[in-house]
């Protein structure tokens, strides 16, 4: 299973800090809001991962984790030339998916909790799609997911004005490898996208769409404007003050996980820079 983070978009909604700025290098609380999609990722036992974006930002993306060595990852980087939409994340990445399955999350998406339900949909990596369902106050604003009576997804729409149900579809995806061919065939939406719900559909049309719900115990968090930012800052402020524990902490998961040695850890701890961040780290180390 391969990864690709989608760090797009423009951001408008956060101008003037989008001016030169891109979203998901704000912070959120301690570190870069691209840290969370990024640990969700690896914590789903993923070790290669594309990061697009635009052709301005990617030097800093590659400054923050260079070539993912350092914790045991392979990240790769390409640029999307205009916010073309989230799909064409799957053409520009063909080469880097080759004969893989993959799952996508957005840059911009923070998920906090148990995240069994996406460690499952990618060891179980089945043929066709699996998306996720998360209950919220203002569904107009995401893909909507309809269900029956016998909780089969039956329709998606994309930021319908009268949505169907309270769930939407959050940033983060798992697809076969056909997904690639998928993309192509997309023509793009009035907003001019190539949009991930027409994939989606194509899927359900084919019966080969799974949708499995999260629940309420899980934190989807959303960081499109001022307000967003500022709340999940103090959310991760919160718990990390009070657990004396870190969430996302890349260097922390690829020790737990297993992706770099005990040796390579402590390596990696000396070159950081004198910080609270390397305390941390230490600790984790010596723990
Ligand atoms: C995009 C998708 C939408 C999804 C959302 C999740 O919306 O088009 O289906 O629910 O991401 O964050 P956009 O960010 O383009 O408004």
């Amino acid at each position: 299973m391969k990864g690709i983070i989608l760090a797009g978009g423009s951001g408008t909604r956060l101008y003037p800090i989008t001016k030169v700025y891109s979203k998901q290098l704000t912070i959120i609380y301690d570190k870069p809001l691209i840290y969370y999609p990024l640990s969700v990722l690896m914590l789903g036992g993923i070790k290669e991962v594309l990061i697009i974006s635009n052709q301005e930002t990617i030097p800093l993306y590659r400054k923050l984790f260079g070539d993912g060595s350092s914790i045991g990852m392979q990240i790769q980087y390409a640029i999307q030339k205009a916010p073309n939409g989230i799909a064409e994340a799957f053409i520009i990445g063909e080469k880097f998916i080759g004969n893989d399955s993959v799952s996508l999350i957005l840059g911009d998406n923070i998920f906090y909790g148990k995240l069994d339900f996406f460690y499952k949909a990618v060891s179980s990596n089945k043929k066709g799609a699996t998306i996720f369902a998360y209950q919220v106050k203002d569904p107009q604003r995401y893909g909507v997911v309809e269900f029956d009576k016998n909780g089969k997804a039956v329709s998606i729409e994309e930021k319908p004005k009268k949505p169907k149900s309270n769930y939407a579809v959050p940033g983060l995806y798992v697809y076969d490898n056909k997904v690639i061919e998928i993309a192509k065939t997309l023509k793009p939406s009035e907003r001019g996208e190539l949009e991930i719900t027409d994939v989606n559909k194509y899927y359900l049309e084919r019966n080969e769409l799974y949708v499995e719900r999260i629940g309420r115990g899980v934190a989807w968090l959303d960081t499109g404007t001022p307000e967003a930012l500022l709340q999940a800052s103090n959310f991760f402020g919160v718990i990390e003050d009070r657990q004396g524990t870190k969430v996302a902490c890349i260097e922390e998961i690829a020790f737990q996980r297993g992706f770099i040695s005990r040796t390579k850890f402590s390596i990696l701890i000396e070159s950081l820079p004198e910080s609270p961040y390397k305390e941390y780290l230490k600790n984790v180390l010596n723990e």
